[in-house]
């Protein structure tokens, strides 16, 4: 780990969870807990909760739980060793220098030189722009109706027409030649020799989530080629994981994100106060982008141009956010090519209007299907419909395909039960969503809620011990770490039986003794298992003593399944049988001491 585990016990427990919280949320007491409006969904009434005792948040609504660490990691996106650092000043916790190896200190003080050079260079580009020499950028972006606040806003620059006046500034402050050229600012070429790699553009700094400059995009003033050069990836700029404007949209505390082709295209809605509005970095959208989106919003709207490339474009990236989880919505700029000509000519308002109307992505999908067909000829339109059956063929919740098919069959006046009929003879033919291959998907599915439940058994005895620690003396008389069988619960398991032991109940701590985030957010889940409405004590004393004996034949089973392979199963199968023999005629009471 990065830092001691005391001492990050420390800093988590002199940063009161409900009082960070409340920095970013409102919340509301009643009871035990605090109550408000979900900060990582889209709610209207509140069911995130944060509780004092336990330390730990919880939302009924989408499941994120976790400690003031991982709130902190998911709100403002830190890693974990930043989440740390941050609480450590908040509570003015001084936090031991951290012993580097040799190698890890050369790759922080590389990272450190090349954001501190990008960063030099963006303040560079900003003076020139407002200095003399800086002003047929400045005017050009005046023509482009930006106002003085947004070019500072996004650090708008210029690099002027001489070839190598930033690497000369650069050199000046110290920088060498490879570092300038490693951050992608200078190119080395045979016959010129040193330069600068931008000369003669209006610039447009990329920068990440925490507002560091990590590239830039430089556009020339009119005509020419390339219209946009952009920095080559580096070590600290990855073009498919970062999105222009996303260091804004990202507390724009929007629900959804506007996607679209250009910086300008952002630059002229977050002016006209869409500040959700985000674009790829001169490539095509990526999976690594989506799901860095998908962190922040379940839908995005799509807004790219409106002509052929961009159609295509917003097809593939539909797709890409289809595969990351998120729902894709397509607005209609018509007819207007980008959404910075539309706001010129439409205004936000009417903007606003568009995103509201903005078409589901698969019927936009159709849509363009459509115009594919002569659908005045009758095969034409046969082979459109069966186009469209093969494609909602493609929805495998019953649910939605049924909803999709009633929506398609009256936007293109298509026979309700006939389009039904097609999907299935279309999918029978092909297998996809078959009635013969439903056998097997209900296998898997039966399959999966068999190993679910085993888990949920081990989850629940795990959240029971920390709301009623009493009841470890007698879990402990029958179950040890090692019966929960799931490696990550095991480990949960045996930390909380040490805690235990010594009387001691700290979920909080638990979780961040795990410094990998995906685990600490399961971590978070383990401890917020819904102990379901058990009315009666006769109820709870049954559920108990079901869950303990699940956990103890679910544990026999597994050593079970390893006898052979593993000497100390056949130990564990041995005493597990006795155990189990014994659990099932044994009324466990609830009674406690
Ligand atoms: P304006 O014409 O200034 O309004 O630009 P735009 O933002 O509308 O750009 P456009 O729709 O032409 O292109 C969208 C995005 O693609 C730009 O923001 C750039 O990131 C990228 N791009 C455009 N032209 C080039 C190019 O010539 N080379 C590279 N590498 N990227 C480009
Ligand atoms: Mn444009």
């Amino acid at each position: 780990m990065y830092y001691p585990e005391e001492i990050v016990e420390e800093v988590r427990q002199r940063n009161d969870i409900v009082d960070v919280i409340s920095g970013y949320v409102r919340l509301t007491k009643k009871g035990n807990n605090h109550f408000g409006l979900c900060p990582f969904h889209n709610e209207k009434t509140p069911s995130f909760s944060v509780s004092g005792p336990k330390q730990m948040y919880h939302c009924f609504g989408c499941g994120a739980s976790g400690n003031v660490f991982t709130f902190l990691m998911n709100y403002e996106n830190y890693s974990f060793v930043e989440a740390v650092k941050s609480l450590a000043q908040r509570a003015g916790v001084t936090l031991p220098e951290v012993e580097y190896t040799e190698q890890m200190r050369q790759k922080e003080n590389r990272r450190a030189r090349l954001l501190e050079i990008n960063k030099e260079a963006a303040k560079y580009y900003y003076y020139q722009l407002r200095a003399p020499q800086g002003k047929s950028g400045y005017d050009y972006f005046a023509k482009r109706q930006l106002s003085d606040e947004t070019m500072k806003n996004f650090g708008l620059g210029f690099s002027n027409k001489t070839s190598n006046d930033l690497c000369l500034y650069l050199k000046q402050k110290g920088y060498s030649e490879e570092l300038i050229r490693d951050a992608g600012l200078a190119i080395f070429n045979e016959r010129y020799g040193f330069s600068d790699k931008f000369w003669n553009r209006v610039m447009f700094p990329i920068q990440d989530i925490n507002h560091r400059v990590i590239g830039f995009g430089g556009r020339v003033m009119g005509d020419g080629e390339p219209k946009y050069l952009n920095s080559p990836e580096t070590e600290i700029f990855d073009k498919s994981r970062n999105l222009y404007g996303l260091n804004f949209a990202r507390t724009s505390r929007e629900s959804s994100f506007i996607l679209c082709e250009g910086y300008m295209d952002v630059i002229a809605l977050h002016q006209a106060g869409f500040k959700q509005a985000v674009a790829s970095l001169g490539t095509a959208f990526t999976s690594g982008q989506a799901n860095l989106l998908r962190r922040y919003v379940d839908q995005v709207f799509l807004c790219y141009d409106s002509d052929g490339a961009g159609t295509k474009a917003a097809l593939r990236a539909i797709g890409i956010l289809k595969e990351a989880g998120i729902i894709g919505r397509v607005i209609d700029l018509k007819p207007y090519k980008d959404p910075d000509e539309f706001i010129k000519n439409l205004g936000a308002d009417e903007f606003q209007q568009r995103l509201i109307k903005a078409q589901n992505s698969f019927l936009y999908e159709i849509g363009q299907l459509e115009k594919a067909y002569d659908l005045t000829d009758p095969a034409g339109k046969t082979r459109f419909h069966n186009e469209i059956a093969k494609k909602l063929c493609g929805f495998e919740e019953e649910v939605e395909r049924e909803n999709y098919i009633e929506a398609i069959a009256e936007k293109y006046h298509i026979g309700y039960e006939a389009l039904r009929k097609l999907v299935f003879s279309y999918a029978s033919k092909t297998g996809m969503v078959a009635p013969a291959v439903r056998p097997k998907s209900g296998q898997q599915e039966k399959k999966r809620t068999a190993e679910d439940k085993e888990k949920l058994s081990q989850r629940l005895l795990l959240t029971w011990l920390i709301e009623e620690p009493g009841l470890f003396e007698k879990v402990k008389k029958y179950l040890s770490p090692e019966d929960f069988t799931d490696e990550l619960y095991q480990e949960v398991a045996g930390l909380l039986f040490d805690d235990l032991s010594q009387g001691k109940v700290n979920p909080a701590a638990i979780i961040s003794h795990f410094t990998e985030e995906e685990k600490q957010q399961e971590v978070g889940l383990v401890f917020q298992t819904s102990l379901e409405e058990m009315q009666t004590r006769q109820e709870k004393e049954r559920a108990f003593h079901d869950i303990i004996v699940g956990v103890k034949r679910n544990s026999y089973n597994h050593f079970t399944k390893k006898l052979g392979s593993d000497v100390t199963a056949l130990a564990r199968v041995i005493e597990g049988k006795k155990a189990l023999e014994e659990l099932e005629r044994t009324h466990i009471s609830l009674e406690q001491g």
